[in-house]
């Protein structure tokens, strides 16, 4: 028997959120549109070496043809979704971080991941991606949202312990940990201790 499908969402648009960072400066949390992607390669120019491996776990000295073809594919994807940071500067929309979530081969399960420009990183500025990652999900009818984290990883780590992400370490997954959070809370489910502000 085939595992039940979540429910599908009927299309709305993803929301567009002003958010302010840590030291005051706005920041618009919006769709990936297909102009963004002229600026994806100025993008990951900009990302460190260390931060590019974070991301993608290898080496990566530039931007895949894959990884463009993907974010092209998820620019229309029905069960995936884009979010950019975006400031403005000059009078225009400078991208300065952004996240993505995927589906995986379990129905109910999506997989995130983000990425900040170094010089704005420990602005807040994961966390409030990562908070608008999880409502896309629910929006999208995901049950649980996940990720894989280098265990040097520590930024990443903070972040989702910080979002209530349960941490877990599978045997044989040397230098890779697994984070999780459940989107879905069962009526009559015991009140956390520590309750995760949304
Ligand atoms: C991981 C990443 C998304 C975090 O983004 P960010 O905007 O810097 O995150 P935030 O500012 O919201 O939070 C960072 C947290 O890490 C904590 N932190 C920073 N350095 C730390 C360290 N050495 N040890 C422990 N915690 C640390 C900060 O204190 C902060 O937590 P706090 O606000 O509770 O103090 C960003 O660093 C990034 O893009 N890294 C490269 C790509 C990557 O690793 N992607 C994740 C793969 S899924």
């Amino acid at each position: 028997m085939k595992p039940a499908q979540p429910a599908h969402k009927p299309y709305r648009p993803v929301r567009t959120v002003l958010r302010h960072l840590r030291d005051g400066r706005p920041v618009r949390i919006r769709a990936l549109v297909a102009d963004d992607l002229e600026q994806a390669n100025a993008f990951f120019e900009k990302l460190s070496a260390e931060s590019r491996y974070l991301r993608f776990m290898a080496p990566m000295p530039y931007l895949s043809p894959d990884v463009m073809a993907r974010l092209q594919r998820d620019l229309h994807a029905e069960r995936s979704c884009v979010l950019v940071a975006a400031v403005e500067h000059e009078g225009r929309s400078c991208l300065i971080g952004g996240g993505r979530i995927v589906a995986t081969d379990r129905p109910s399960v999506c997989e995130f991941s983000l990425t900040i420009l170094d010089a704005w990183h420990g602005q807040g500025l994961g966390k409030v991606l990562l908070r608008e990652l999880e409502h896309q999900a629910k929006r999208l009818g995901y049950h649980q949202i996940e990720g894989a984290v280098l265990t040097i990883n520590v930024k990443m780590l903070a972040v989702a312990l910080h979002r209530g992400f349960h941490l877990h370490c599978e045997r044989g997954d040397r230098g890779v940990m697994h984070v999780y959070k459940h989107l879905y809370t069962p009526v009559n489910a015991p009140h956390r201790s520590l309750p995760v502000p949304d």
